[in-house]
């Protein structure tokens, strides 16, 4: 594992944002893994300049995001697909057909998540598997548990998650309580995996999740076991860390 500090929230998306733009430059037609909430968004506004500058083509590029909100249509203004677009796919010379998000408007669970699992595998894996961080551990929507999920399903949102996504919606009785998200599995099939997290917030989980025990009651402790991962935190996500 490799574990960067950086010194703030700029330093982070852009440290981030070029391992990204390395991957597609190295591989203009690899698949990349993303994700949604506050913690990228940086990082997506250094991809768009990048493609703006000229020095980025998304043109082959193919993506899977990791989760969606079920219920949610991808028009919704909280969906994980509207999110996608407004802060990137819009943006650049992506294909939006080549890019995916599991259907969150499909009330089937089952046949929802095999399709999304069987579509990343059809697509050869995911190159590069870009992470945010849940304050209790969570990657994608993958909620600390008793078992490590194998693939794409649909998962009950913890209370915390419910409170802690609430700001985003009107009221906490509209967040959605199910999600469909890549599995555990899913994730640790990608063959890189990057994970950013900043604010004070996140610091004792960046802690417990990179340098404590590996154990599904704290999801992305299992990353700790990936060949290829890197961490980039800010000093204050950082700061409760052995190297700190
Ligand atoms: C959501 C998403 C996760 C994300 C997490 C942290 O619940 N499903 O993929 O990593 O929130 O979000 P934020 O970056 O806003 O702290």
């Amino acid at each position: 594992m490799r574990f960067i500090i950086t010194k703030d929230y700029e330093e982070m998306s852009r440290t981030a944002a070029d391992i990204i733009a390395a991957q597609v430059r190295e591989n203009p037609a690899c698949t990349l893994g993303l994700a949604t909430g506050s913690t990228p968004e940086g990082l997506y506004a250094d991809l768009v300049a990048d493609y703006e500058a000229g020095t980025l083509d998304f043109s082959q590029v193919q993506s899977f995001n990791l989760d969606e909100y079920r219920g949610l249509p991808g028009d919704h203004d909280q969906s994980y697909r509207y999110f996608m677009n407004k802060h990137l796919f819009d943006h650049v010379n992506i294909d939006k057909a080549r890019t995916h998000v599991p259907d969150g408007s499909n009330p089937d669970a089952d046949a929802a998540c095999a399709a999304y699992e069987q579509a990343i595998v059809d697509a050869g894996g995911v190159d590069l598997q870009l992470l945010g961080l849940g304050h209790n551990g969570h990657i994608g929507f993958n909620e600390p548990a008793d078992v490590f999920p194998k693939a794409t399903n649909c998962v009950d949102l913890t209370e915390s998650t419910i409170t802690a996504n609430s700001r985003l919606f009107d009221s906490i009785d509209d967040v959605p309580r199910q999600a469909y998200t890549m599995g555990i599995g899913t994730i640790m099939r990608a063959r890189k995996v990057l994970v950013v997290a900043n604010g004070e917030g996140k610091a004792q989980i960046v802690r417990d999740a990179f340098f404590g025990d590996v154990t599904p009651r704290v999801p992305a402790s299992i990353l700790q076991f990936h060949p290829d991962v890197t961490v980039i935190v800010d000093a204050e996500a950082g700061s409760l860390c052995p190297q700190a």
